[in-house]
């Protein structure tokens, strides 16, 4: 029985076709696994039937149980730690390149055909700096990524080690390289990015549980309706055996440098060109970024505080020109990209255009891999679907000088590495 990918999911009680794709897809796509630790491999195949060993093993090892667990499962596990308290299993994802279908000796018709995908993050048009600039292990042809993640260091790593054995043990198989990273949070125990900033909060929900979860339990979705059909985030994967009802999404995993020292500089100017001042004076960040450090979103005071839980129901319709940074002065700040129109939705295009701001001052791109580039579209539903995990440890020097942010998004439609089903 065919499903409606045009509406959000009720996981519990999904039937037919939309239990077989929940069983047959990997989790941390309708719904974001746990990662506070979080190490991805880049691996190369030299021998199709290697590399086809290799992911079969990891769903069916030669003992013990499967590491990659179906996103059912996931959902189950949710379940039940919110219920008792159980911990869930450790996160593992596995994605592929257009190369990699090639090494894998997929036939050509049957890889997914999206032009950013096929066409490879090196090739993308977003300003990146060139391949030969990034991190040797980026520069190399990639055809496959495998994540590992988890709430605690010592789960992460035991999976990490099981992963580690089967790469060994396949036949053709190379590490390229590895990036790790770890959640960084504030006093009040909120994920935050390097500039100090609450970030992740406002996702795109596919499930009726989860929609219902934040009209019940959270701040609300009347100004706001984060509810998006499985189509925002999923798509039928055309190398798998039953396209109808084994999906997969795609993947991009891009590399930012965030300069905290430059982007903490231009508050200041900013706040000083506005003439805030004392406490005040974060308002200028809040203009920049939409909400304040805290997470409490600009449109709704004057000053944080509103963290409790922090807010996503809320839009810039109380503000003349639609965009976070309303102040006249503030729009002046902003560099390449319009002030979006007054408009429920402009908060999407409001991130955007901050982002068009900031990278420019302080937050840059350092070694993109694998995707191609994102569409507005791509970006209301996705992007930040996953909060960003800075590469060192060292968090207070980050706070103080540079940090290296690393961002994967799952179900960008229009980029990289695209899911493998169970097979
Ligand atoms: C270093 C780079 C970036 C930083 C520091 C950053 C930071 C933030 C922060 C602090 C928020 C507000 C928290 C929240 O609403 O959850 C946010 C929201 C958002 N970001 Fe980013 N971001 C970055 C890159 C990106 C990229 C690359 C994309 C898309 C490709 C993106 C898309 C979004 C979207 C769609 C929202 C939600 C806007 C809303 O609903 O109001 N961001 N980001």
């Amino acid at each position: 029985m065919p499903f409606d990918l045009t509406q959000p999911l009720s996981w519990e009680s999904a039937a037919g076709d939309a239990a077989v794709m929940l069983d047959e897809l990997q989790p941390n796509i309708v719904k974001a696994h746990t990662r506070e630790f979080l190490t991805v491999l880049f691996l190369k195949f030299t021998d199709p039937a290697g590399g086809r060993a290799l992911l079969k093993s990891l769903s069916q090892p030669p003992a013990g149980a499967p590491l990659l667990k179906a996103a059912r499962t996931h959902l189950m596990e949710v379940k039940a730690f919110k219920a008792n308290g159980t911990k869930g299993t450790p996160y593992v994802g596995v994605g592929i390149t257009r190369h990699g279908y090639t090494a894998l000796q997929v036939p050509d018709p049957t890889i997914p055909q999206d032009g950013s995908f096929l066409a490879g993050m090196k090739n993308a048009a977003l300003n990146d700096p060139a391949p030969a600039n990034w991190d040797p292990h980026f520069r190399d042809v990639i055809d496959a990524v495998i994540l590992v993640g988890d709430q605690m260091s010592g789960p992460r790593n035991r999976v990490l080690a099981a992963v580690h054995q089967l790469i060994q043990a396949a036949h053709g198989v190379q590490i390229l390289g590895e990036e790790k990273g770890h959640g960084l949070h504030n006093k009040n125990g909120d994920g935050i990015e390097h500039f100090g900033y609450v970030d992740g909060r406002s996702q795109p929900l596919f499930l009726t549980e989860e929609i219902n979860d934040e009209r019940l339990t959270a701040d609300g979705t009347s100004n706001w309706d984060p509810a998006f059909g499985l189509n925002r985030v999923i798509v039928p994967d055309t190398a798998a055996p039953d396209p109808t009802r084994h999906f997969g999404s795609y993947f991009v995993f891009r590399k930012l440098e965030q300069n905290v020292k430059l982007f903490k500089k231009q508050e200041k100017a900013l706040a000083k060109r506005l003439h805030l001042r004392g406490d005040d004076a974060e308002r200028a960040g809040a203009m920049l970024v939409g909400r304040f450090e805290d997470g409490t979103p600009l449109t709704t005071q004057f000053a944080d505080g509103n963290h409790h839980p922090v807010p996503n129901d809320f839009n810039y319709d109380s503000d003349p020109n639609g965009a976070p940074s309303v102040r006249s002065s503030a729009i002046s700040a902003r560099s390449t990209r319009a002030v979006p129109a007054a408009s429920s939705r402009s908060r999407a295009s409001a991130c955007t255009s901050w982002r068009g701001a900031a990278r420019l001052t302080a937050c840059a791109p350092t070694s993109p891999m694998t995707a191609g580039s994102t569409t507005s579209r791509a970006r209301m539903s996705a992007c930040c679907s996953w909060p960003s995990m800075q590469t060192s440890r060292s968090s207070s020097n980050l706070r103080k000088g540079h940090g290296q942010t690393i961002r994967a998004f799952p179900g960008c439609p229009q980029a990289p590495a695209a899911p493998v089903s169970t097979w």
